[in-house]
């Protein structure tokens, strides 16, 4: 077990979900609604935040989200969640969604989506978090993408 500010790995949090879309989850022309969808997600991100800081989290901001292709009733939905980037209490964690059909093979990425979570102390006040080790290119590529985006939305928030 880390001590609670001590550095972590990008994959020591990672998480990979995967669900089968049931009837329940679907909209009458048998495709999978939104909200399902934007629930995983966040379920999975969620489940990131708190590997890395081991503290409770809440959501507190979700990027613009697309779905580019329809997933279906019997799919299996693939969900790959990592952390990003992260700042004094928040963290931003990237989430990438594959559906993928189980009798031909055939899988679609059809969704990527980035949200924020920030760590709470026991009395639900913001409580900073570990730092991140980042190993490869592509950490290192998604972490210096994720400081932009982050301060890009500070910018926003400042304007509204
Ligand atoms: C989380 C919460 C306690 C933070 O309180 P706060 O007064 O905004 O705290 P701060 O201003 O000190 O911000 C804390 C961190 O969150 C970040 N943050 C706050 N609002 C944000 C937003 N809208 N988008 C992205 N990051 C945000 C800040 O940049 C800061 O990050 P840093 O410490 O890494 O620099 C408060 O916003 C809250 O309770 N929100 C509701 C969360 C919730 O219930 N979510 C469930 C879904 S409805």
């Amino acid at each position: 077990m880390n001590t609670p500010l001590e550095a972590k790995k990008v994959s020591e949090s990672a998480v990979e979900m995967r669900s089968l879309v049931m009837p329940n989850d679907t909209n009458p022309q048998n495709t999978i609604f939104g909200g399902v969808v934007m629930s995983w997600i966040d379920m999975a991100a969620a489940m990131v935040a708190e590997r890395h800081s081991n503290r409770p989290v809440v959501t507190v901001h979700v990027d613009d989200m697309s779905f580019k292709a329809p997933i279906k009733i019997g799919d299996h939905v693939l969900i790959k969640a990592s952390i990003n980037y992260v700042g004094k209490t928040s963290m931003l964690v990237g989430v990438k969604v594959i559906a993928e059909n189980p009798f031909t093979g055939i899988s679609r990425h059809t969704t990527t989506a980035y949200l924020s979570f920030v760590a709470l102390d026991d009395i639900g006040r913001p409580i900073q978090i570990r730092g991140l080790i980042l190993e490869t290119e592509a950490e290192k590529r998604r972490f210096q993408e994720g400081k932009n985006r982050v301060e890009a939305m500070k910018k926003n928030n400042l304007k509204k």
